[in-house]
């Protein structure tokens, strides 16, 4: 089976690793490791079909094929770079180090040597290479991997809430709601409903994704702004509803909700205790998912972790600091 090394960002100590997790189809992985920042991964998928979904990742930098690895030091790199076979390298090339590991400072010197030995079989070009030869450096092991994506985290920057038509300061960052929406394992033509979704922020990563979209809120004001971001972004085949969490069966059956859950801070909860909101919401949620449907939330505290499993298995807690003084519990719950 091939191997695929996914270089996930330090952001968060279990999110990345999950998200990528999830999106794999059940049944064909084989071995896992995680080398610091590298999460090595066995799987029985063609190149395409990891393009695909490295794609949607949040929190990942690059997807690489594996070639080979070695012990973590220079000599041992340049001597299995020079025994191995010769990478199938398309048109020109260019070598590039990504150091995770506590020897700091070298890796100029190994780009410029392996590239020397690469460069007797096909062309250098720096600026505009066909191919990346991307050296990962751990702690406990040294690969030589070729990428195939780079992930364009920028892209999430353009969808902050600021930079919507309708913007409210409840909303997440879109990378965290894309993390969200991955971690609810949703796939393209399914349907994801968000029964609190506000100005839409998990709406918007969803549809992008591909999902069938559904979204309710209480607040008749907030849905039709709701509706104004999803056009902004192109999406305009969804169904958005003024509805109270407890009314959300019109809907019909859902693959996966994906929410983030008033607290009654920011975002009110229109003074209703949260323990009964709460209550009301994970019984509506758990009634319209499917078997092995998917709920993946944003919770602020382990009393309300406690009632969600009163109605659906919790899988995953992602406890989430927003900052300083506030922490958030992002949940996947799976209706058995
Ligand atoms: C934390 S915000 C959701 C933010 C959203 N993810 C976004 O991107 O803007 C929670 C939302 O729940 C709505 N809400 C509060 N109580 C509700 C209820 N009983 N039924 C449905 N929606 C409710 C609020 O109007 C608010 O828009």
């Amino acid at each position: 089976m091939p191997k695929y090394i996914f270089e996930i960002s330090g952001e968060h100590p279990s999110i990345p690793v999950s998200e990528i997790m999830h999106l794999l189809p059940h049944g064909n992985t084989g071995c896992t490791f995680i080398f610091g920042n590298f999460l090595m991964i066995t799987v029985d998928m063609n190149r395409g079909e990891i393009v695909g979904i490295s794609k949607r990742l949040a929190f990942t930098h690059y997807v690489d094929e594996y070639l080979f690895s070695s012990e973590p030091s220079k000599s041992s790199l340049l001597k299995t770079v020079s025994e191995r076979e010769i990478p199938n390298i398309e048109g020109s090339f260019k070598v590039e180090c990504e150091n995770r590991s506590r020897m700091k400072g070298i890796s100029q010197e190994l780009e410029r040597e392996v590239g020397a030995i690469y460069a007797e079989y096909a062309k250098v070009n720096l600026k505009n290479p066909d191919t990346e030869i991307r050296l990962l450096l751990s702690d406990d092991r040294w690969f030589v991997c070729k990428k195939l994506v780079e992930i364009d985290r920028g892209e999430y920057e353009n969808r902050k809430a600021d930079r919507r038509p309708f913007f409210l300061p409840i909303s997440m960052h879109p990378r965290l709601a894309r993390a969200m929406v991955n971690l609810s394992g949703i796939k393209e033509g399914e349907k994801l409903l968000d029964p609190f979704c506000g100005t839409g922020g998990m709406l918007i990563e969803a549809g992008l994704v591909g999902a069938k979209i559904l979204g309710s809120d209480v607040q008749r004001w907030i849905a039709e702004g709701c509706k104004k971001n999803l056009h902004h972004y192109g999406l305009h085949d969804f169904q958005i509803e003024v509805l109270d969490v407890g009314d959300i069966e019109v809907f019909g059956k859902v693959d996966a909700v994906v929410t983030d859950f008033p607290y009654g801070k920011a975002s009110t909860t229109k003074k209703e205790p949260v323990e009964s909101l709460y209550n009301r919401a994970f019984f509506a949620i758990s009634n319209v998912l499917k078997q092995r449907g998917r709920l993946v939330c944003a919770i602020p505290s382990t009393e309300s972790i406690k009632i969600g499993s009163e109605y659906l298995d919790l899988i995953e807690v992602h406890p989430f600091r927003v900052h300083k003084s506030l922490i958030r519990y992002i949940c996947v719950f799976m209706k058995c």
